[in-house]
């Protein structure tokens, strides 16, 4: 499970996260949703060690990130936003080399192959990384994501640039993994996925939770009929803030 626990982020003077709090148990999707620069991206680098948390404390499966680094980050496996493959390494040598870095080497071949052919990936094994397309790489970085066997997957934008059976491909292994009692953590601006996919929801704005909870949860939040959608939701209480901030100014 993933536990976030007062976490502040500045870059310099810019607040980019502003005392955030939550939990992914095992076996839930979460989706974290807010605006442009809302923190989303912030959030899952500080989780990752990527970038270090001016303040607040992150769990592992009970382990601390701070104290206990390389056991943390064993557990975790993480999608970025705008992947960085390295370029020079062929498709399979780069799978190869983040299994080697994690030691899951258990059946690589096999597990290789099985999601190469999902990622329609696999004719290209032998190619260099350099020579993929922007989806190709970023279906490669879903692979590395997956070929390790993390108790915490985060995923930041994953859907972006991906083709419909590569977007499939991966709900399908998003849900499995939710079966396999893993924690999803997923940031998303595709609202009617994250509504289907997610079992709770986090909404963020300016480096803040602004809401929080099942769907229904937030409908009711937002004073909002049992059949209004994500984006109904999100646009309410996105704009609501925007007025109680507005009305703080005056
Ligand atoms: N490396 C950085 N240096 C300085 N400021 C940064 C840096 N990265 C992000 N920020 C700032 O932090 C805030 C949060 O940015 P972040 O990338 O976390 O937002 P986001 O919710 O992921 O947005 P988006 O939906 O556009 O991906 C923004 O004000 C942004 O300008
Ligand atoms: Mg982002």
């Amino acid at each position: 499970m993933l536990r976030v626990s007062n976490l502040v982020k500045y870059y310099k003077r810019t607040l980019a996260v502003d005392g955030v709090s939550f939990e992914v148990a095992n076996g839930e999707i979460v989706g974290l949703l807010g605006p442009n620069g809302a923190g989303k991206t912030t959030t899952l680098r500080c989780i990752t060690g990527i970038v270090q948390p001016t303040d607040g404390v992150i769990e592992i499966d009970g382990i601390n990130l701070a104290e206990r680094e390389e056991e943390a980050k064993r557990r975790l496996a993480f999608v970025p936003e705008v992947p960085t493959p390295y370029e020079m390494l062929t498709v399979l040598e780069h799978l190869r080399f983040i299994a080697m870095a994690y030691q899951t080497m258990t059946r690589f071949e096999e597990r290789a192959e099985a999601l190469l052919r999902r990622f329609e990936l696999f004719d290209k094994r032998n190619d260099l990384v350099l020579s993929l397309s922007k989806g190709m790489k970023q279906k490669l970085a879903v692979a590395c994501a997956f070929i390790h066997e993390a108790s915490v997957i985060l995923l930041d934008e994953p859907l972006i640039g991906i083709d419909p059976k590569g977007i499939r491909e991966l709900k399908e292994m998003i849900g499995t993994a939710r079966q396999e009692s893993k924690s999803i953590l997923i940031s998303t601006h595709m609202l009617d996925t994250a509504e289907r996919l997610c079992d709770r929801i986090i909404i963020l704005r300016k480096g803040v939770v602004i809401a929080e909870g099942s769907l229904e949860e937030l409908s009711r939040r937002a004073k909002m009929g049992e059949d209004a959608t994500l984006e109904d939701v999100f646009l309410s209480l996105t704009e609501e803030s925007d007025r109680v901030e507005g009305t703080d100014i005056s």
